[in-house]
């Protein structure tokens, strides 16, 4: 049996990135830890990710994860590096910043582009620089749009209220005249029509949840990772830190099918 991909976000927001991982790679478990007790990330100092994040580290580690996926653009932003280091021999750590970059150097060189993500993520700066060290002459406009993923994760999309919050920030002149928007943050995925609603199809919007997913593939090929076919009795297991039955109720729209969730009190 090969071992779970561990996959963890701050709540079920980062189900939109495990969700392209089981497209990809049906056959491999997957474990993922939502911390929804800590829901926002967002909005946290840089320093209280990072504590996040290394604890839920150990957590996937001791549940037999020797992969892990930081599901969630504020984490990546602010705990990355320190992870990778933490981590070292234990486990390989996969975060959702450094293959859209990679990405959009390639495919975007010469052209502006936009990022929209939470406060965390677009404070850092984490995205310029890496976009900057790519050297590809890209001009990156930032904006932090901290409305979108607890509007999301309440389940208001695809209605008035995401109209309006989308009109609101889209129209906001430190993002104008972009050839393509990055969805810095896994709940957006959930609002790419609407966005592109609002460009009139006009802008290119880059959701990485797939390069995301192909990039851990790739690696799992490489070192002959990859489960080849599908185990019995093996099921993939969904955790949260905090358990509430809104949480169950909207998981399906992540993931597009319904999902036991089991609480696991990490913070306890
Ligand atoms: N999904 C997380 C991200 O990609 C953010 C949501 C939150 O603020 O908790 O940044």
């Amino acid at each position: 049996m090969k071992k779970p991909i561990g996959i963890f976000d701050s709540g079920i927001g980062g189900l939109t990135v495990a969700y392209a991982v089981k497209k990809l790679m049906p056959t491999q478990p997957i474990i993922y830890f939502g911390d929804t007790a800590h829901l926002p990330y967002g909005d946290k100092s840089a320093t209280s990710l990072q504590v996040y994040t290394i604890k839920t580290i150990d957590f996937l580690i001791e549940q037999g994860c020797e992969i892990i996926l930081i599901a969630c653009n504020s984490a990546s932003a602010a705990a990355y590096e320190l992870a990778k280091e933490y981590a070292a021999s234990r486990a390989k750590i996969f975060d959702v910043i450094e293959p859209t970059v990679k990405y959009v150097s390639q495919n975007f060189a010469n052209q502006n582009l936009g990022l929209i993500g939470t406060r965390q993520t677009v404070n850092s700066q984490v995205y310029a620089q890496k976009i900057k060290e790519k050297n590809a002459n890209i001009t990156l406009k930032s904006l932090a749009t901290p409305l979108l993923a607890p509007m999301i994760e309440h389940g208001f999309f695809n209605n008035q209220v995401s109209k309006s919050a989308l009109n609101e920030y889209l129209s906001n002149p430190k993002i104008q005249d972009i050839d393509a928007i990055i969805l810095g943050c896994t709940h957006y995925p959930l609002i790419k029509k609407e966005i592109d609603v609002f460009y009139q199809q006009k802008v290119s919007i880059i959701d990485a949840s797939n390069i995301i997913a192909q990039e851990v593939k790739n690696f799992l090929v490489n070192n002959d990772l990859l489960n080849q076919k599908q185990e019995e009795n093996v099921k993939d297991k969904f955790y949260v830190s905090d358990y509430t039955l809104s949480f169950e109720s909207t998981t399906k729209i992540f993931f597009n099918q319904k999902i036991n969730l089991e609480l696991y009190k990490l913070w306890e």
